[in-house]
């Protein structure tokens, strides 16, 4: 039985709709990481990178990672860039199977739209052109000792097919 199911993949790959729907299934308890890390911190993503820059948004997401240790029953969705660190990896591979949801970089920009509330994505011009350097520079990262999920598709379909991979939960 796994103890906790950990979405990973690029922004707009669907990690926190996905993962309320998937929470809600297994009757587990959904944990969005990023408005765990804008509690802790009482301010939102884009105010922490604006006082902090990008490395102290990095700490913080390090310590919301180590704070998960020895909770189960939890669907957790991380931010985009939480497995670049290894020892981040290492962690939430620790709490239970990692599913990447491998999202095409042009469906990524439809489902972010302006880029609002993330910092890597709000400047930028071409969004397509921008989610595909973050794609090919986190490939491996996000690969990583995780089950590759297609998730072009609608969210019903992502969860169907997180679910097949963990059947020891499926009721019927
Ligand atoms: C980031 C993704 C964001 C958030 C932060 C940095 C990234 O999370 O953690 O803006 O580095 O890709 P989402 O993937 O939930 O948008």
């Amino acid at each position: 039985m796994a103890d906790n199911v950990i979405l990973v993949g690029l922004m707009g790959a669907g990690k926190s709709t996905v993962g309320r729907l998937l929470a809600k299934r297994l009757g587990w308890t959904f944990v969005d990481l990023d408005s765990e890390i804008e509690k802790d911190a009482g301010w939102t993503i884009p105010e922490i990178f604006a006082e902090e820059g990008e490395a102290g948004f990095r700490a913080r997401e390090r310590e919301a990672i180590a704070a998960l240790n020895g909770r189960t029953g939890l669907v957790i969705a991380t931010g985009g860039g939480a497995v670049v660190d290894p020892e981040n990896r290492e962690r939430l591979q620790a709490l239970g199977p990692v599913f990447w949801l491998d999202v095409s970089p042009e469906i990524a920009a439809e489902r972010t739209g302006s880029g609002s509330g993330r910092p890597l994505l709000s400047a930028e011009a071409d969004p397509v052109a921008r989610l595909t350097a973050l794609l090919e520079a986190r490939r491996e990262a996000y690969a990583d000792g995780a089950i590759q999920i297609d998730a072009d598709g609608p969210a019903e379909a992502i969860v169907a097919a997180i679910m097949a991979h963990l059947p020891e939960h499926q009721s019927t």
